[in-house]
């Protein structure tokens, strides 16, 4: 059984279904890659994966390591190993990251019967995982909406990831947005986390200079709200050179011989 299991799923907003029977999985220490044109559906995936109130699942099922998560709240999925970067914190005013992160730590302890991390073994650690995702020190004092640059946000996304050491991520075009550098410092951080314990990681993005640097295992694609393909890396360059477009006309064609059959 996959760790992440989604099943047959369908989501909408509103009177529009976005999700059509979605079908993925994501396994600890597999980093997958998800692909697929502007408004497929990706961010809605990740969304609902999070358990978004926006969104209405109306069929299929979320499982998360044998259990049907698809009714729990967000911060519940989190507890469960889920990782969320910074999502429902922005409700708590007044909180600075060094606070939010040491909060967030001792959530998942306490999840797992364990004590709360001493604030001397916490400042240690937050001190060495900072050095490592390229975070300065003077960010860990300002506040969760304090106005960081889309680039530093991701950092600061990664931070929260090597501390947390989530089973699985659902990371969200975490590439966009990043120079060279940040781009690299981002992927060795998330190398450097798999090196020592089985980060699993949903990789959403559109290009392939971050599966250069974070190797595939497997490779899908969503197109209208289905996977239309699943394959390895070759598929990432496949699409590079030619677009969506023979991958779409495939999954109609099927679409269309499926449909013939029923
Ligand atoms: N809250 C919402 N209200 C109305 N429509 C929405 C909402 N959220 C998503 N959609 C629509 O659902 C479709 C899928 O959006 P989504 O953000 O999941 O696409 P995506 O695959 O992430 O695209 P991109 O590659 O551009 O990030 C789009 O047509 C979008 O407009
Ligand atoms: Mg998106």
């Amino acid at each position: 059984m996959a760790d992440l299991e989604i099943k047959n799923l369908h989501a909408s907003v509103g009177e529009k279904q976005i999700l059509k029977g979605l079908n993925l999985t994501v396994n600890r220490g597999e980093i997958h890659a998800l692909m697929g044109p502007n408004g497929s559906g990706k961010s809605t995936l990740a969304n609902v994966i999070m358990g978004n109130p926006q969104l209405d699942v109306t069929e299929g099922q979320i499982i998360w390591k044998g259990e049907d998560i698809t009714e729990l709240d967000p911060d519940v999925r989190a507890r469960k190993g889920l990782f969320m970067a910074f999502q429902y914190p922005v409700a708590i005013p007044g909180v600075t990251i060094v606070k939010y992160l040491r909060m967030v730590l001792n959530a998942h302890r306490e999840e797992r019967g364990e004590a709360e991390i001493s604030l001397k073994d916490f400042r240690k650690l937050v001190q060495s995982e900072m050095e490592r995702t390229n975070v300065p020190k003077e960010f860990g004092s300002r506040y969760l909406n304090d106005g960081f640059s889309g680039g530093e946000k991701k950092r600061l996304e990664m931070l929260q990831l090597a501390l947390q050491r989530p089973d699985v991520a659902i990371l969200d075009e975490t590439d966009s947005g990043l120079d060279v550098d940040a781009l690299n410092t981002v992927s060795q951080a998330v190398n450097a986390i798999r090196a020592e314990s089985p980060l699993g990681a949903l990789i959403i993005t559109h290009y392939q200079r971050i599966l250069h640097l974070i190797t595939p295992d497997r490779v899908s694609i969503l197109v209208d709200g289905r996977i239309v393909k699943e394959g390895g890396p070759e598929l990432v360059t496949q699409i590079e050179e030619h677009g969506y477009k023979a991958i779409r006309a495939e999954a109609e064609a099927a679409g269309a011989s499926t449909a013939n059959v029923v």
